[in-house]
């Protein structure tokens, strides 16, 4: 298999299967019209071993997602989260990624998804930096995208569905092909909405801003973190909406997510955002890491221990 090694075990509808059983059939509805619901969770290494960050938070916007879709999910909240406990166990590997997805199963056809059973499934990999460990470290660049960030008019944004991921692999595409690492999103209002798989945030005079859940974007629970974060650190937040030039005149940028962590970034457009260092985001970067990694006491209960 390219790019991911496969692990012992996939959790899928109720049980851990084989990391080679998970298997669908080509008619699974929710492939043809979009309609599943997904999660993207992190666990990493601990001094108390591995333990999973933030599960409650990400299982509850897998339920809300569901809700949003009048998705009727088989599981209680608290079996899932057991599920990604029970999954990161089984196959032994302390730092993964995991994937909650419930999706309209193999029944009927058309686009009613209520009449097809609905499958539920948890799966686990080893996965690096999302926008890697060089543009963790340095920064990536990124181009403002032509495509433009669906509302909640159209696909709920705040609703975690693979659909919406349609738009963001159109903006993610456009940017590979002109040569950058990552997209930026503007809303139908023309102002910053996020990244294809990311939330951003933006620091000018030491206060941070990020656009509000009103410009349509997921509530990233990483953002939320950055969030408590900046108020630790005893810096301003602010939520509010941005422009695009307000990205260029920025002295920092960054994206937050389960995938890519916070990621400066150092270009815009070809535009070097600030001088080029990063002092406020490696200060969040730093208190992250230690989060997520045991480190903190102040945010051991965002920690949900596998053994
Ligand atoms: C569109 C979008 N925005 C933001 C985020 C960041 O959310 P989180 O920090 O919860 O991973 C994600 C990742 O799930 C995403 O897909």
């Amino acid at each position: 298999m390219v790019g991911i090694r496969a692990l012992k075990k996939i959790w899928m509808d109720g049980r851990l299967v084989d990391w080679a059983d998970a298997k669908v059939h080509v008619l699974t509805h929710g492939l043809h019209y979009g309609y599943s619901i997904f999660e993207g969770i992190r666990s990493h290494d601990t001094p108390k071993g591995p333990a999973i960050f933030r599960l409650k938070e990400h299982i509850e916007r897998f339920s809300n997602s569901a809700k949003v879709y009048r998705m009727k999910l088989p599981y209680s909240a608290a079996e899932v989260e057991r599920a990604c406990v029970d999954l990161v166990r089984a196959n032994g590997v302390p730092a993964v990624y995991l994937r909650p997805v419930a999706f309209s199963g193999y029944g009927e056809m058309g686009l009613d998804p209520t009449k097809s059973p609905i499958q539920v499934a948890v799966a686990a990999w080893e996965w690096g930096a999302y926008l890697g460990a060089e543009g963790l470290e340095h920064g990536v660049r990124a181009t403002v995208s032509s495509w433009v960030r669906m509302d909640s008019r159209s696909l709920p944004p705040q609703a975690k569905c693979a659909a919406n991921y349609a738009n963001s692999a159109l903006a993610k595409m456009e940017a590979v092909v002109a040569g950058y690492d990552e997209a930026i999103l503007l809303n139908s209002q023309g102002m910053v909405a996020e990244g294809p798989g990311e939330n951003i945030f933006r620091v000018k005079n030491d206060i941070v801003s990020s656009p509000p859940a009103s410009s349509g974007i997921l509530r990233g629970i990483t953002r939320d973190s950055v969030v408590r974060f900046v108020a630790d650190e005893g810096l301003s937040f602010l939520r509010t909406d941005f422009t695009r030039e307000e990205l260029f005149t920025a002295d920092e940028l960054f994206y937050s997510g389960t995938a890519a962590g916070i990621t400066p970034i150092r270009e815009v457009d070809g535009r070097p955002i600030g001088n080029g260092r990063y002092p406020i985001t490696k200060r969040l970067q730093k208190r992250y890491d230690d989060a997520v990694r045991g480190r903190s006491p102040q945010y051991e209960s965002w920690l949900t221990y596998v053994a």
